[in-house]
This record gives structure tokens, C-alpha cells and sequence, in this order.
């Protein structure tokens, strides 16, 4: 079985920083998103892995993946000269799929439970159906297998119908009204034939070729689609708080590890991960939080759930709730919280006549202050 992961799109959502990088590139406990779902793969034995990229970002998430070896993986690059949509990139990546299942992966997509378990029980119903005896009940092999998820606001995603005995029986993609409240997870497993439905459909209201339509198309055209419905969480990290959420649920599972000075005045408690060449002065880290390498905090205080960043500096300043990216500056600040900073953004109290908020703001920021 392939792997197709999906790193191409536009990441609107997510502007200011995905002006100037990719969305599946932000990280998460200091990891790009975009590793988890890799690694992910590789555990569930899927070492053959196409990745579509678009042309803004494509050569950034090629630097930070490069070969795949790092993650025991191969990796084949995909570009998709414009995001047309999810069936779109299935159909761009149609040379390197050839005829073989695959599963597909959104690079933006978090979820706790991995991908082994799914991957297995699709093998295992398509060939418990290619085994049948003469006699036996005909069982049609699953063309492809979904994931499910129980959400507070279903109009944000694809949307499954099922009928009275649990089987899907029709998809619809962000719909107003919603016939349930089981959204479409971001991992998908297909055979070819989603290849041969691809090209029966049109673009939707939003300008797409949806992967909801062709999944909608198999149905229509008698294919079974079988659905798992996901235990544990599943984050699509497009947006600050989702992506702030995640940040939480993942440095949760840190095991702690101090890899460089804390001096005597200052304490680290619970999970925290403090990365070398990183020096704590006079300041307290509470736990989950990580400190990325070459970042100095002094005078401070972490808190809970913050992701410090590389090349950082945190000074007479408190941060919580956080993911500070690579080499930003957060200076005299009282308090920082719930707040996504992009690289080498300097936030820092003045002391200039008149008193006043000064900025230099790029395109679509949002600042609340006190
Ligand atoms: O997160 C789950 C949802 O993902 C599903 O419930 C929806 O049914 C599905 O359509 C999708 O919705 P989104 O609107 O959230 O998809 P988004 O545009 O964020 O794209 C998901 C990933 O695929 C992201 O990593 C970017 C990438 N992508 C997207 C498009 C449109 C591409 O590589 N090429 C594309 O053309």
C-alpha cells in the first residue's frame, strides 16, 4: 500500500504566517504538523509515500522532509500547479499511484490514534473478500474506508449520512445543514476505482474538486465504503485555536528531558522539555511546555502548554498557552497568552513618550491588547 499526503493548498486560514510559509509546516510541540502524519505512515508499515506540494511552498517542505530517510521512509514529490481541491491532487498524483490502494492523509490533520489499526482493517476485509468459497454470501470488498469523528460544528467539514443499520449512504461536503454530526477525518484508504470516479465529477460551489463528491460517487455507483468511527482525539489544525489545542493534547504526552543549564534561581516543573544550548535564567517553566534549542528565557515565566520556539528570547516577561516560532523576541510583557507568534516577530514594551501601541504588522494579523 502507498502513502499520499496532502501538503499542496493555499492555508487562508492560517494567514499571517502561511504568507510566508506552509501551514503543515507550523509546528507543534516544535515539530512541524506535517512530521506526525509521516511518521504516523511509517508506523503503520506505509514506506512508499507521495507528497503533494504546491509551487509557493512545495520547495520549503522539501528542505524540512527531505529524502524521508530521517523518518525511514521514501518519498516521491508531487506538484499540484494549483489547489483545485482534494480529488484534484489524487488526480495529479495519478502517475505515481498507478493502480495500487493507498492511504491518503490531509498534512494539516492531527489525530491521536494512528494509522495501523485503519490500515489493517481494510486489508483485512478486501482480502476476506477476495477468499470467498463458491456458496458463501457474496461480501462486496471495500472500494474505500473512511474515518469518522463526533463534532460540536459539522458545517466546517465533509458530513456522512448513515442509514438505520450504520452504513454510509451519502456525503455531503460543509453543508448548512448538516445530516448528522460525524465529520469526514482527514485520512482516507482507497483502491483504483477512486481514479476511475475522479473523472465523472465537477467542481463544487467553492471552486474544488472535492475527494467528498467522489467518495459520494462510489456510493452511487455501487461501491461499498466502509467507516470507522475514531476513538480519541483528531485535530484539523487550519485555524489558531484548534491548532493551540493541539499544541495542548500533544505536550501532554512529553516525557521530560532537560538537556541543557538551568541555573539556581530558577525551577522547572512537570513536563517540560528544555532543548541544548537552551539557558534558563532566573525565570520558572511550568509544565507541558518545551524550550527549543539556542532559546534563552530570563526573568519569566512559562507557562502550561507553551511551545518556545528556537533561537527565542523570553525576557522580564509571562507567556502560557503559546506556540512562539523560531527567533521571535518577547520582551516586558505582562502576560502573553493564547497567541500564535510567527518567526522573528519581535513583541517587546517600549518606554517611548507618548505611551502608545506601536506596530509593524503584516497583511490579515490580529492583536487584541489589554
Ligand atoms: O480536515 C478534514 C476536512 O478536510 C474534511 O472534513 C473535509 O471533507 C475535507 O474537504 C477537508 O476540508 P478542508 O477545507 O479543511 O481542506 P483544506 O483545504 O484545509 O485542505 C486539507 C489539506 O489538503 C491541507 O493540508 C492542504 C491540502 N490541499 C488542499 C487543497 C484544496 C492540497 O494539497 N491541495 C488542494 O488542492
Amino acid at each position: 500500500m502507498k502513502g499520499l499526503i496532502l501538503s499542496g493548498g493555499a492555508g487562508t486560514r492560517l494567514r499571517p504566517i502561511t504568507h510566508t510559509s506552509a501551514k503543515q509546516l507550523v509546528p507543534i510541540a516544535n515539530q512541524p504538523i506535517l512530521f506526525y502524519g509521516i511518521r504516523d505512515m511509517a508506523d503503520a508499515g506505509i514506506t512508499d509515500i507521495g507528497i503533494v506540494i504546491s509551487p509557493v511552498t512545495g520547495s520549503e517542505i522539501r528542505e524540512a522532509v527531505g529524502d524521508g530517510s530521517d523518518f525511514g521512509v521514501t518519498v516521491t514529490w508531487i506538484e499540484q500547479p494549483e489547489p483545485l481541491g482534494l480529488a484534484h491532487a489524487v488526480l495529479v498524483a495519478r502517475d505515481y499511484l498507478v493502480d495500487d490502494e493507498f492511504v491518503m492523509y490531509l498534512g494539516d490533520n492531527m489525530l491521536e490514534q494512528g494509522l495501523a489499526s485503519f490500515v489493517e482493517r481494510f486489508d483485512t476485509a478486501r482480502r476476506a473478500a477476495r477468499s470467498l468459497k463458491l456458496g458463501e454470501a457474496p461480501v462486496g470488498a471495500p472500494s474505500a474506508q473512511i474515518l469518522l469523528a463526533k463534532v460540536d460544528d459539522p458545517s466546517s467539514f465533509g458530513v456522512a449520512n448513515l442509514d438505520a443499520e450504520g452504513r454510509v449512504i451519502g456525503l455531503v461536503e460543509k453543508p448548512d445543514d448538516p445530516p448528522s454530526d460525524l465529520a469526514l477525518v482527514g485520512v482516507y484508504l482507497f483502491d483504483a476505482s477512486i481514479h476511475e470516479v475522479i473523472e465523472t465529477i465537477t467542481p463544487s460551489e467553492r471552486g474544488e474538486l472535492e475527494i467528498t463528491d467522489a467518495i459520494q460517487a462510489l456510493l452511487d455507483t455501487g461501491r461499498v465504503v466502509h467507516h470507522e468511527v475514531l476513538t480519541g482525539w483528531w485535530i484539523d489544525t487550519g485555524k489558531k485555536d484548534p491548532l493551540l489545542e493541539c499544541n495542548r493534547l500533544v505536550l501532554g504526552t512529553l516525557e521530560r528531558r532537560i538537556g541543557s543549564t538551568v541555573d539556581d534561581s530558577s525551577s522547572v516543573d512537570g513536563r517540560v522539555v528544555i532543548e541544548s544550548g537552551a539557558r534558563i535564567v532566573n525565570s520558572t517553566i511550568r509544565g507541558p511546555a518545551i524550550i527549543g534549542e539556542n532559546t534563552v528565557i530570563e526573568d519569566s515565566h512559562v507557562g502550561p502548554f507553551s511551545s518556545i520556539g528556537p533561537d527565542c528570547r523570553i525576557v522580564r516577561s509571562e507567556v502560557d498557552n503559546a506556540v512562539v516560532l523560531r527567533g521571535a523576541v518577547v520582551s516586558d510583557i505582562a502576560r502573553l497568552t493564547d497567541s500564535l507568534v510567527g518567526r522573528d516577530t519581535v513583541i517587546r514594551r517600549g518606554d517611548a513618550r507618548p505611551r502608545a501601541v506601536r506596530m509593524m504588522l503584516g497583511d490579515n494579523c490580529h492583536v487584541e491588547v489589554e
